[in-house]
């Protein structure tokens, strides 16, 4: 058995609804999915908390089914979470202890821009830039989907949705155009915040 709480979406700021080159109607539909990445998540809990665990098998059992698809429905959360939360400033270089942590990683923030870009065109679904606690370094990571690829032990403090549905709309195929515009909305201060509370070293 195991027990859970359902947790209920996060607002999305107002900020994200005036960005530049992203559209209200992309962000609204986006945020729709990130609902429904709660709302499955609530759902998958639900019936594992009621779910044989004399069953599972590895081939097929309702417990392998209900465990791989919560990873899904969870990296889809903490992934938009980061997304939303620090979109809607004005991107440019990287300032205070980010600034310094992407100097001294990337050798410059041109390096990490270069780098992280071309990572988000190489994904399927996303790219983070994520501190290592065992290295004590930003690398940009790959993932293809919303459960792909995590590093453990690293944390993210930029995350890069290049799923499709991040930018079909404002830039049909045209990715990298699309990465420009995330860029350039990027809240530093936002990033700077969390390398604060989770005490990143810089
Ligand atoms: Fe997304």
């Amino acid at each position: 058995m195991s027990t859970f709480e359902e947790i209920k979406p996060r607002e999305l700021k107002p900020a994200l609804l005036e960005l530049d080159g992203i559209s209200r109607p992309s962000v609204e539909a986006h945020y729709r999915l990130y609902q429904g990445y709660v709302a499955k998540r609530n759902e998958i809990l639900g019936k594992l908390a009621a779910v044989d665990r004399e069953a599972a098998n590895q081939v097929y059992s309702d417990l392998r089914a209900l465990k791989v698809d919560l990873t899904f429905a969870i990296g889809g959360i903490k992934n938009h979470e980061l997304y939303f939360e620090h979109l809607g400033g004005s991107g440019g270089n990287p300032s205070g202890a980010i600034g310094r942590l992407i100097d001294r990683d990337f050798g410059s923030a041109d390096a990490w821009r270069a780098d992280l870009t071309a990572t988000g065109m190489a994904g399927r679904g996303w790219a983070w830039t994520a501190y290592d606690w065992d290295e004590r370094r930003l690398y940009n990571y790959i993932g293809d989907a919303q459960n792909t690829f995590p590093v453990w032990n690293a944390t993210p403090v930029v995350a890069l949705d290049v799923y499709e549905h991040a930018y079909f709309l404002d830039y049909q195929t045209d990715r990298a155009a699309y990465i420009e515009a995330f860029l350039g909305n990027l809240d530093w201060e936002v990033v700077n915040g969390w390398v604060e509370a989770y005490r990143i070293p810089s």
